[in-house]
């Protein structure tokens, strides 16, 4: 399994080290590929729910579970990863770990499951539809239809009997019928397999509550703000006060069962200064702080903001993080993972000041394009692509990361999956500005 191959490292013997001895793992760096499938609700399949803007494995139902899993790209992707390349879908692993933001490295959540001959953990996020209409969440929320069908839960039903773990996301989860078939077929024929859920604390009734009383399952509340206005305004359609008195249930029903629930925060423009408030609560609370990576969309991303406004959010960040308590296991875990939240926010800070000098004119970039032979290989493209260049401005200031790829042509694939994968031209556009990190606006760090 375990062959030699010439892939080049993305990550330096030290630090891969120094990432393993922190997550208790041990090689190959992610295992992901090797262990487990995220459904995507257009039917894109990947290894994991990282993969989707880079590299996919197979669309279903054009191919099936089993030729996604016996397909010529899931054994390509573990060759990169045997080979510690993070740069074939998992480049915002590579990222984490290279910034030292080790909690939010989703590769760690793998090491559980053993690499064999069977699928150990699947990921569902199975559609979109959901009730809420969140500022970050790029959804098509309002959409109920689903090509999982009875046919597709027929399909996975042998799948399902050996699996470890499994995670529901949408949408929400709450309102996806497929989801009900899953979890009661699991909790008849796989009762060890872990199932978790992740969820917007809007819905709840009695089937929700007896669901989530079962021993093996597990729910994660969403909370991107603990302020009444902020929340409301970046979840919007959702009521705090009635979100709060769900969490109580859920969070009662966890403790009861001696787990500690999750609070999920995105880190966005809006919430950046409130994100020492939320760890506080989630302390209080005995929850343990989970912070999603938000990258897209651009405006409200934490990516890419100017040096001023990392200044002010790290200095406030600096004095909150020293006052943090550490006594019990769960502040202990809390203080790491806010610590190491700021790590993220202080290397994109160092790239901030570097991308000063990382200037990419509108013109060069268009010669880029026009003369690279992976583009010509999508003529149909080329309309939508050169409208977009002709929106921005004349000079982008990128990071090293981005300038040293598109310099060292070493982009193509990276970015030109894009071309291969994206079905509309508005997912073109979208994907084209987040690769070159073209921003329209910026929603000011409050
Ligand atoms: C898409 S939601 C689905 C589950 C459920 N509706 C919820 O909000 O928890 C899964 C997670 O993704 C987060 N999320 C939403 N938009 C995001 C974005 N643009 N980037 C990263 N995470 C995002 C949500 O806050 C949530 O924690
Ligand atoms: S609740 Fe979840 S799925 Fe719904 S809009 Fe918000 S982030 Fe998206």
């Amino acid at each position: 399994m375990f062959w030699k191959n010439k892939i080049k490292p993305t990550i330096t013997r030290e630090i891969l080290q120094d990432y393993l001895t922190y997550s208790g793992g041990k090689l190959p760096v992610c295992r992901a590929p090797f262990t487990s499938l995220y459904f995507f609700p257009d039917g894109q399949v990947g290894s994991c729910c990282l993969n989707k803007s880079f590299y996919t494995l197979g669309v279903y139902p054009e191919n099936s579970i089993n030729k996604i899993i016996k397909s010529k790209k899931r054994t390509e992707q573990q060759k990169y990863i045997l080979a510690n390349n993070l740069s074939n879908g998992c480049q915002i692993c590579n990222e984490n770990i290279n910034s030292g933001n080790y909690s939010g490295v989703m590769a760690t959540d793998y090491n559980k499951h053993e690499i064999g001959k069977n699928i150990k953990r699947i990921d569902f996020e199975l559609s979109d539809f959901c009730n809420l209409d969140c500022l970050m969440c790029e959804r098509d929320k309002k959409n109920k239809n689903s090509i999982y069908n009875d046919s597709f839960f027929e399909e996975l039903k042998p799948y399902l009997k050996n699996l470890e773990a499994t995670n529901f996301l949408g949408g929400e989860p709450f309102l996806i019928d497929i989801y009900y078939k899953i979890w009661d077929y699991l909790l008849i024929h796989n009762k060890n397999c872990n199932i978790n859920i992740q969820s917007n604390g809007t819905v709840i009734n009695d089937r929700i509550i007896e669901l989530v009383s079962n021993e093996k399952v597990f729910i994660s509340l969403s909370i991107d703000s603990v302020n009444k206005s902020s929340y409301e305004k970046i979840r919007k359609g959702a009521d705090f006060d009635k979100m709060i008195k769900n969490f109580n249930v859920f969070n009662n029903i966890m403790k009861k069962k001696s787990h500690s629930m999750y609070v999920s925060v995105c880190p966005i423009a809006y919430n950046a200064a409130e994100i020492p408030e939320i760890v506080k609560f989630a302390n209080e609370s005995q929850c343990r702080i989970f912070f999603n990576r938000v990258v897209s969309p651009t405006e409200l991303s934490l990516d890419n903001r100017s040096e001023g406004e990392y200044k002010q959010l790290l200095d406030n960040y600096y004095d909150q993080l020293n006052e943090l308590s550490s006594n019990t296991e769960i502040e202990h875990y809390n203080k790491q993972t806010f610590g190491d939240f700021v790590k993220l926010i202080e290397s994109l800070s160092k790239s901030a000041k570097e991308s000063n000098n990382n200037i990419l004119s509108k013109e060069k970039l268009k010669e880029i394009l026009l003369n690279n032979t992976f583009y010509k290989r999508f003529p149909d493209k080329e309309m939508i692509i050169l409208k977009c260049i002709e929106s921005i401005s004349d000079s982008l200031m990128i990071s090293t990361l981005t300038y040293d790829d598109i310099n060292s042509g070493n982009f193509e694939e990276r970015y030109f999956a894009l071309l291969k994968s994206s079905k509309t031209d508005d997912e073109i556009v979208k994907l084209f500005e987040k690769y070159f990190e073209i921003r329209k606006s910026k929603e000011k760090i409050s």
